[in-house]
């Protein structure tokens, strides 16, 4: 596997790849690899001949209160865990280089964007959207993946890939949990021991509503809300930051529950840890 730190270099190689006829994939993400971010690799592995895999802590997502600062990293670790699953090329670029001084533009997606996770961190999709549209113009690939963990910006990145006419083929890869159904994250290192029961209430609180919509004939959203609700609160370390059920395509709130609501919780532990998780209701 190759290191390559510039988007000089990297546009090079995939505009070579291209030109022999091979298809690129790419894999963006911030590092410090899990089994979710391996999964994404696996899932690019099979559909291209050239996977890229872009490794860069962007500052533009996070709000000055965040965890930039405290962001875990280590790319020698990832190095060796993205070679172990056929990764052809890590693209590790240095920030400077990604925003020199003078780096004026701003990518907005408008509407998707303002509730959820955008409401409770304001300017962290324009970040997004901004370091992918970039990303993608580094990278060129046919396809990029990204997880459905972080269902929101999945669904905000379909959105610029239609409206900014990025000719990239968006997969979206299922969550990717721990044995005892922990949806996996980076921010999963936070935790201490003693935290481990709060977090575990996000997809344990999935489970009961699933559980409800599958023994009563008609479920209300607020009901799910409130069996959510009531499996988180079981433990004084959570605050929640939503609990929303809505379309999964328009993310707009729903009024029915049906096969095409899907359940969002962001939960932060002990003010600290921001948690998401998501699932649909009924058919999953
Ligand atoms: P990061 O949090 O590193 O995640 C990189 C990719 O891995 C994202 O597409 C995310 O949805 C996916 N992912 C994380 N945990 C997952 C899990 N348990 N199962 C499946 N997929 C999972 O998301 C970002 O980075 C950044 O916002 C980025 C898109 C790279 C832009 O900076």
């Amino acid at each position: 596997m190759k290191v390559v730190s510039t988007a000089v270099d990297i546009q090079a190689l995939s505009l070579t790849y291209r030109r022999k006829g091979l298809r690129v994939g790419l894999v963006p993400t911030m590092g410090w690899f899990h089994e979710g971010h391996l999964a994404l690799m696996k899932e690019a592995r099979k559909r291209v001949d050239k996977v890229i895999v872009s490794l860069f802590v962007n500052p533009l997502q996070f709000g000055p209160n965040e965890d930039l600062d405290s962001y875990p990293h280590d790319l020698d670790r990832d190095c060796v865990l993205a070679e172990g699953v056929g990764v052809d090329l890590l693209y590790a670029p240095d920030t400077k280089l990604m925003y020199p001084n003078g780096f004026s533009t701003n990518v907005h997606v408008r509407g998707l964007t303002s509730g959820l996770c955008g409401g409770d961190r304001p300017g962290h999709f324009d970040g997004v959207t901004t370091v992918v549209s970039k990303l993608f113009n580094q990278t060129l690939p046919h396809v990029a993946v990204f997880g459905e963990k972080d269902f929101q910006q999945l669904a905000v990145i379909r959105r610029l890939v239609q409206d900014l006419d990025f000719p990239i083929e968006i997969i979206g890869h299922p969550i990717v949990r721990e044995k005892n159904g922990l949806a996996m994250s980076s921010r999963n290192s936070y935790l201490k021991a003693d935290e481990m029961a709060a977090a575990l209430s996000l997809s344990q609180g999935i489970k009961q509503a699933q559980k409800l919509a599958r023994n009563k004939q008609e479920v209300s959203v607020q009901e799910i809300r409130d069996a959510v609700a009531h499996e988180i609160l079981k433990h004084r370390e959570c605050g929640i930051d939503y609990i929303e059920v809505v379309d999964k395509t328009s993310l707009q709130p729903c009024s029915v529950v049906n096969s095409q609501s899907i359940l969002l919780l962001a939960v932060k532990i002990n003010s600290r840890i921001r948690l998401l998780d998501n699932s649909q209701i009924i058919g999953s």
